[in-house]
């Protein structure tokens, strides 16, 4: 033990203390003022300047007795002794040792007590020691966190050799509460009193972290609006100091500003003012900050919010779609049609339009007058050579050059959020848009996910649900089948000379002349010119090529205006060649012989109808067939079906019976660069067939399509319209059908009817009696 009680008691005069601890070694002022105090220092002045201190349990008591003070206190020696005016007397006292009162001697003028006191030596054992090390730490780093304590008392206190005056002076050190540095007071033995301060410092530690935390977090709160505004004027400041423009500023405060105005989706929002703020804080020049421009300006250039507003009078509509288009009446009663449906069924979202058809038969016009009718925006959006997702999707902005998809380029083009686009030639990704992006134009055209569309590199989803979609497409087997299945198809299979020629007259040459500056009077065109480009320079079952030729009589014609050579031109039949060089096509097969072995057959290919020449060559052989010209599978089997039909016949055509013995046939159809396939062939090479076998001529004016079977039977098949108008094209005067096919004769224009002979077959020796011609000698 360190601490010994002295063996004789002392009595000395008592000075309760208010609201402050006196450890030993402590040195304190202490303004004494109450009556009973100051008689107790009178008293203490005449004996040793020695008295006893100890605290008031109560601050408040003026008159304290025996109860109202603790029983462990100090004894003191009296430094120094100042009179205050007012009768105050202000002492300095130093502790000296504990005590504790045994005994009230007298409690007037003063307290006198009995005390006994402790004196403690400054030996320690192995624990102690290591509680001083403890405590020192612990006091250290309290100092360093509380920042109160003065760094000479810190040293003061390290260099400590006793350990109870070391936890004296600690405890004197620390902002505790009274009744805790009275427990340090009354703790008597050392090792307990050293301990008492570790878990005290411990404590208040703990306290000083709280106090730090709540202090962060109030500050963090206030700072944050106060900092951000600070720092952005010191920005400027510096900005200003470095002769670097203001405009930074002022650009980021720009695009605030345009943003504010633009009346984004709230995320939308959100996300550019972040980008804005991440802006602001890049240098001007770096790359990145030119990535984050790009993208804000396509933030703010999307039609996020502005939409027109629908003209939904159909009668407008239908005028609109009769005034830029000639013909196409079931394609525009159906178009009226989706129009009404969609106004009607507002929230229903109907399936998606598709033209299908060849080429120049107006497609895309059509569409473009639907926006037309509509009064809304249009834009095109073409497939061909689309070949993966992120052209419909974009690229995530982490690529170099990143840019949005063509969606959402579209949608910048068009300004507004509901125009019409129009998915164009969409069989043309056919080939090379498989996978992923086939399913990104999925989600585009699904009116059940495309409300939240979303780009790679714009982020935010964006509504595609205003948006009409309308698509088109050369052939119909060529779209992805489950794009097809969300769309409408609506085919439109070409056109008639006499329509080409309406077409030409009051859409085409009117169009061109304008294009070209030129007025009516200055290019008259005729009926019959126009009817001769038709003929003889175009082949096609739209107008497109038409269009370019009328273009290029008008450019020629322009040129000699300009060149002041002439005042106007007028184009007859008679001068067309003046103008496009020699004619391309021969009309008609007139000036052909009727041969041996040639059949005409008829096929719907991505151009529209065509007409297909079958040729049979019999030559010495070994009963060999050969089938050349790209035929698909499905077309050699029906070669082979005819071969064994006329076979099974021979005598009754009168062909010898073993010629497939003697003789190697070749069936051939050229234009072999084109692959072909399907029956449709199949009596047309059954006819040439027995042509050659038999050496009878076709009938050059004879064009025919239908289905064989072994047994000769002739069996429908599709497109008669787009064949029948190639064939018609071609020159052909008479058209051999499947009987079955008679029901769609009615889809075929009175005029081109008019002009042309059917015949409607239910077998092969029909075709035959039809196309074949007496032996040649
Ligand atoms: N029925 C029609 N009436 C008036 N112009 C037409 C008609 N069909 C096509 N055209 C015109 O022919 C040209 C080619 O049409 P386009 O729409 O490009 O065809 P597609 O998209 O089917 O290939 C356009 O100038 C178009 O206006
Ligand atoms: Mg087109």
């Amino acid at each position: 033990m360190t601490t010994k009680k002295k063996s004789t008691l002392r009595e000395l005069a008592l000075l309760p203390l208010r609201g402050v601890a006196v450890f030993p070694y402590m040195v304190i002022h202490l303004d004494v003022g109450r009556e009973r105090s100051i008689s107790a220092i009178d008293a203490a002045m005449a004996e040793e300047r020695e008295l006893f201190l100890t605290m008031q349990k109560d601050a408040q008591t003026d008159e304290p007795d025996m109860d109202d003070i603790y029983q462990f206190g100090t004894v003191a020696e009296i430094k120094q002794l100042l009179k205050l005016p007012g009768g105050t007397i202000r002492v300095l006292v130093e502790g000296l040792r504990r005590a504790k009162i045994v005994n009230l001697k007298s409690a007037d003028p003063y307290m006198r007590v009995e005390v006994e006191e402790y004196t403690e030596s400054a030996s320690k054992d192995m624990e102690l020691e290591a509680l001083m090390r403890t405590l020192v730490g612990q006091f250290e780093q309290y100092a360093k966190v509380s920042k109160k304590i003065p760094p000479e008392a810190i040293v003061s206190v390290v260099t400590l050799e006793e350990p109870g005056r070391m936890a004296d002076e600690i405890a004197a050190h620390l902002s505790l509460k009274l009744t805790a540095k009275q427990d340090v007071l009354e703790a008597v033995n050392v090792k307990e009193r050293l301990e008492l301060l570790c878990r005290l410092l411990a404590n208040e530690m703990e306290i000083l972290e709280l106090e730090r935390k709540i202090n962060a977090r109030v500050r963090k709160q206030m700072e944050k609006t106060q900092k951000e505004y600070y720092l952005r004027e010191q920005l400027k400041a510096i900005q200003k100091e470095l002769g670097e423009k203001e405009d930074r500023i002022s650009e980021a405060e720009e695009l605030r500003e345009k943003v504010d105005k633009a009346k984004l989706p709230k995320e939308v929002r959100e996300k550019a003012l972040k980008e804005i703020d991440r802006l602001e804080k890049m240098p001007p020049q770096a790359a990145e900050a030119a990535v984050v421009r790009t993208y804000l300006d396509w933030i703010l250039a999307l039609p996020w919010n502005k939409q027109t507003k629908d003209r939904l009078d159909i009668e407008a509509a239908e005028k609109i779609l009769n005034d830029e288009h000639y013909g196409l009446k079931e394609v525009k009663d159906r178009i009226l049609e989706f129009l009404a449906v969609r106004q009607l069924a507002k929230k229903m979202k109907g399936p998606i339009l598709c033209f299908v058809g060849p080429p120049g038969v107006g497609k895309t016009s059509l569409a473009k007058s639907i926006a037309n009718a509509l009064e809304r925006k249009f834009v095109r959006m073409s497939f061909g050579g689309v070949r993966d997702e992120a052209e419909i999707r974009g690229h995530r902005r982490t690529y170099v050059g990143a840019m949005p998809g063509r969606i959402i380029q579209s949608l910048k083009q068009a300004g507004t959020k509901n125009p019409v686009i129009l998915l164009d030639e969409i069989d043309k990704l056919g080939a090379d848009f498989r996978g992923d992006p086939a399913s990104a134009l999925l989600e585009v055209l699904d009116p059940e996910q495309n409300n939240t569309f979303s780009d790679h590199y714009i982020e935010s989803p964006f509504d595609l649900s205003k948006v009409m979609f309308i698509t088109t497409a050369n052939v119909q087997y060529n779209i992805p089948r489950p794009l097809l299945d969300r769309m409408e198809v609506i085919y439109l299979p070409g056109y008639t000379e006499e329509e080409k020629l309406q077409i030409a007259l009051r859409h085409l040459l009117p169009k061109q002349l304008a294009e070209h500056g030129l007025s009516k009077e200055q290019l008259v065109v005729s009926e019959n010119a126009i009817r001769k480009i038709i003929r003889e320079y175009t082949k096609e079952a739209g107008v497109r090529n038409l269009e370019r030729e009328i273009a290029s009589i008008c450019r020629k014609v322009a040129k000699e205006i300009v060149a002041k050579k002439i005042e106007k031109a007028k184009v007859s039949a008679q001068n067309v060649e003046k103008y496009l060089g020699i004619p391309r096509f021969h009309y008609g097969v007139a000036e052909k012989k009727d041969e041996v072995g040639v059949a005409l057959g008829l096929a719907v290919t991505e151009v529209g109808g065509d007409t297909l020449a079958i040729e049979v060559t019999i030559m010495k052989g070994k009963g060999k067939l050969t089938l050349t010209g790209k035929l698909g599978d499905v077309m050699k089997e029906s070669a082979y079906a005819g071969f064994s039909y006329i076979r099974s016949r021979s005598s009754e055509f009168g062909i010898s019976d073993d010629f497939y013995e003697k003789y190697d046939i070749h069936i051939h159809v050229p234009e072999g660069a084109i692959p072909k396939d399907g029956p449709s062939a199949g009596i047309t090479m059954a006819t040439a067939l027995t042509s050659a076998l038999t050496n009878r001529p076709v009938r050059k004016d004879v064009a025919m399509t239908g289905e064989i079977t072994l047994r000769g039977r002739v069996l429908p098949v599709g497109g008669i319209k787009e064949k029948v108008l190639a064939a018609h094209r071609a020159g052909a005067k008479t058209i051999i059908l499947p009987k079955e096919n008679e029901k769609n004769l009615e889809e075929i224009p009175v005029n081109v009817k008019r002009k042309l002979k059917f015949i409607l077959a239910e077998h092969l020796d029909e075709v035959l009696e039809v196309a074949l011609l007496e032996e040649q000698k």
